[in-house]
């Protein structure tokens, strides 16, 4: 049954006053201005000028012209009673090279978007690192190369005396799984590398990079709020056969505890004795300590469930992923199963960890095929989506689980990685044309309900 509060609606009451509700973006996603005010280029500038990488040969170089138009974004946001704004710090902008000399006016820039929030009474929260590494950095090696721990210290250093006097909410990192196992596995995202001999010590040193970030971030910014997120999804076995079953434990390995467990202090967790033994060939004796830290908040990332079946083909996992298509099930322009159940799964899952005593959801969306029709927006699909995955969060959190805030993927439609704009993930429409905003019903709903 669903909830309702005592006004006979489901509103954020039911959550309660603490309950941090928000809207979350991305730098590479929405900026634009790709080489204005001193910015050097980043690995997604470079990717998505190779042929073939991005869908329809997209690019992020002018995307929703946040870089110009923040104010009127932030009126916005204003406007949709939100009060939590999560955002990306563009690493190429505050150092063009990666590293070396700091660049003002990319601090200036952030400082005006962290100084126009705080006048609006919009809480800033900043993700250090969502996937635009510095080029120049990737020319030595990327994540794969152990240096980027140090190149990465002296980022979050910067960023945390540059900001932290403002800004007492911070992410280290956007999804690590993802830009090491899309960016340096599979090479379907920036910087296109491959195979074990990529990821492994990319994984690594992303791990050790997770913890290093805290723990900068804890001794420098005073009264901070420090955490990282972690894209998740709840995994199921196929059927009830054993193999799929013990397919479905290494998936849920690699998608769910690769990032968190280590940080925990637990050490990596093993999908197989062979690839463990892969890895450790990065593993410095000491990692295990700097792999830990001590962070305030886990950011739960998740849209769907994943089914999984045994397969011989896969090394190591030997296990591969049903995609939703192919089961009949309810699915999103991503094709992403819509599964509401599966965020009160991973919140239960994540919950259980004795170590973690707060939990944010950093992101939780959809992506349909949105058209303007008489200036209009009619997402219901999108109000419905968010509605019941919220009931589904509502009922975590009565059971006991310490989750504490939900943050909105996205605010306005964007630039969605490798598969260019075609998804529309926002509440906000975007005319990329033009750079018309129009609040769909999804954002209109939003605003109803936080206000
Ligand atoms: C996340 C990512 C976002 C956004 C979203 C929708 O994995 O952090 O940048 O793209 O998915 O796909």
């Amino acid at each position: 049954m669903n909830e309702v509060s005592k006004n006979n609606v489901f509103d954020k009451s039911l959550f309660g006053q603490n309950f941090k509700w928000g809207v979350s973006t991305s730098a590479y996603q929405i900026e634009g201005a790709h080489d204005t005010g001193g910015k050097g280029n980043s690995i997604w500038d470079k990717f998505s000028e190779e042929k073939g990488r991005i869908n329809n040969g997209h690019h992020g170089k002018i995307t929703c012209d946040f870089y110009n138009r923040f104010e009127d974004d932030l009126k916005l946001i204003k406007e949709l009673n939100i009060p939590n704004f999560r955002f990306s710090i563009s690493w190429s902008r505050i150092l063009p090279k990666g590293i070396g000399d700091v660049n003002q006016e990319g601090i200036d820039y952030y400082n005006k978007i962290i100084d126009s929030c705080i006048e609006k009474g919009i809480e800033p929260w900043i993700t250090l690192y969502h996937w635009d590494l510095p080029h120049e950095l990737e020319a030595k090696g990327g994540w794969t190369n152990r240096k980027i721990i140090y190149w990465f210290t002296e980022y979050v250093e910067i960023c945390a005396h540059a900001f932290g006097d403002r800004v007492k909410h911070w992410m280290v990192l956007n999804e690590p799984m993802v830009f090491t196992g899309a960016g340096y596995f599979l090479g379907v995202h920036a910087p296109g590398k491959k195979g074990l001999s990529n990821f492994l010590p990319a994984l690594h040193h992303a791990v050790l990079a997770q913890a290093q970030g805290i723990r900068v971030l804890k001794s420098i910014v005073a009264n901070a709020e420090v955490g990282t997120t972690i894209s998740c999804s709840h995994i199921e076995p196929y059927d009830s056969n054993l193999r799929n079953s013990l397919a479905a434990k290494r998936i849920d390995i690699l998608v769910n505890r690769m990032f968190l467990e280590p940080l925990l202090g637990r050490g990596y967790p093993i999908i197989h004795k062979k690839l463990t033994a892969k890895l450790n060939k990065y593993i410095l004796p000491g990692d295990e300590i700097l792999m830990k830290a001590d962070f305030d908040f886990i950011g739960i990332q998740n849209y769907t469930r994943e089914i999984v079946k045994h397969s011989w083909y896969t090394p190591f996992l030997k296990a591969k992923i049903i995609s939703a298509d192919k089961r009949s099930v309810p699915i999103t322009a991503m094709n992403w199963e819509i599964y509401p159940e599966s965020i009160y799964n991973v919140l239960k899952q994540f919950g259980s960890y004795a170590e973690i005593k707060k939990i944010i959801i950093t992101e939780n969306g959809a992506a349909f095929n949105d058209t303007v029709v008489d200036e209009k927006v009619e997402d219901f699909h999108r109000k419905e989506f968010l509605e019941n995955y919220l009931q589904q969060v509502l009922r975590a959190r009565k059971e006991g689980v310490c989750v504490e805030g939900y943050f909105v993927w996205s605010l306005l439609d964007n630039f969605e990685w490798s598969e260019g704009f075609y998804p529309r993930f926002g509440i906000v429409h975007v005319d990329f044309e033009t750079q018309k905003r129009t609040i769909k019903a999804s954002g209109a709903w939003f605003k109803e309900f936080l206000k």
